[in-house]
């Protein structure tokens, strides 16, 4: 590493201006830093927001993670989003991708209740990123799946797309006029392959090969769904 370094300098010095010319970003370059809710967030049960499966696996079986961590608290960024979007500007960053906690949104996963502490979270987290110009991207499923879906099987359910899709549309709907970049699931192949199909993730089903492919097939569907959900009926308007 070290020597990475100083042989780094020495070409800089060396060269100097045409080095740096030649390796400077394209000025439309988006720096950025990313994140997922469960990791950041913290307040897992403030303020309306259900139980969701990474919950559910840390309080109930705290030694499947090495430090019996939990995100209880983590970076508490549900109080701190004020100061952490600032040291977000003091870096520079022109982006910032996070995902949203569907169970903060959804306690109950389904949209017959849809929990306006939440919402108000994310929209003030977002307004304060606008402040600083840092675009924000935001990921609609990073892992912590609600619950009470968890225990309908999760993404086994064949149900589980229209879900995904559901709620999709309520974030689409609340939060789509200012965000302009949408990711379905942020790792895919990890959901299905660790989560349904061996037990390194959560909700550790470990139904290797059947459970992988179903959990791959219905993910696919929901991503599909959510697609073509925001394409007719939120593009035209909101332009993302
Ligand atoms: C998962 O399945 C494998 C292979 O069948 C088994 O060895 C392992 O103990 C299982 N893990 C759990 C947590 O049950």
């Amino acid at each position: 590493m070290k020597l990475v370094v100083i042989f780094w300098l020495f070409l800089v010095s060396c060269h100097g201006e045409s080095v740096r010319q030649a390796r400077k970003f394209p000025d439309d370059f988006w720096f950025g830093a990313a994140i997922a809710a469960y990791q950041v967030e913290g307040r897992s049960n403030a303020n309306g927001k259900g139980e969701n499966s990474w919950d559910y696996i840390t309080h109930n079986n705290p030694e499947y993670t090495i430090d019996f961590a939990n995100g209880d608290i983590a970076a508490d960024t549900y109080n701190n989003y004020k100061r952490d979007v600032e040291m977000m500007g003091e870096l520079g960053l022109d982006a910032y991708r996070c995902s949203l906690s569907w169970s903060r949104i959804l306690p109950q996963g389904f949209t017959n209740k849809v929990n306006e502490a939440g919402i108000a979270f994310y929209n003030k987290d977002i307004d304060e990123m606008l402040k600083y110009n840092i675009q924000t991207l935001v990921t609609l499923y990073h892992w912590d799946l609600p619950q009470p879906l968890q225990e309908l099987g999760g993404f086994a359910n064949p149900l589980f797309s229209e879900w995904f899709e559901d709620y999709a549309r309520v974030a689409f709907k609340r939060l789509g006029d200012r965000v302009k970049f949408w990711i379905t699931f942020n790792e895919p192949r990890e959901i299905c392959y660790e989560g349904y199909g061996a037990d390194t993730k959560a909700p550790v089903v470990n139904a290797t090969g059947v459970g992988t492919y179903i959990c791959s097939k219905n993910l696919l569907i929901g991503h599909a769904k959510a697609y073509h959900a925001y394409a007719n009926d939120f593009k035209p308007t909101q332009n993302g």
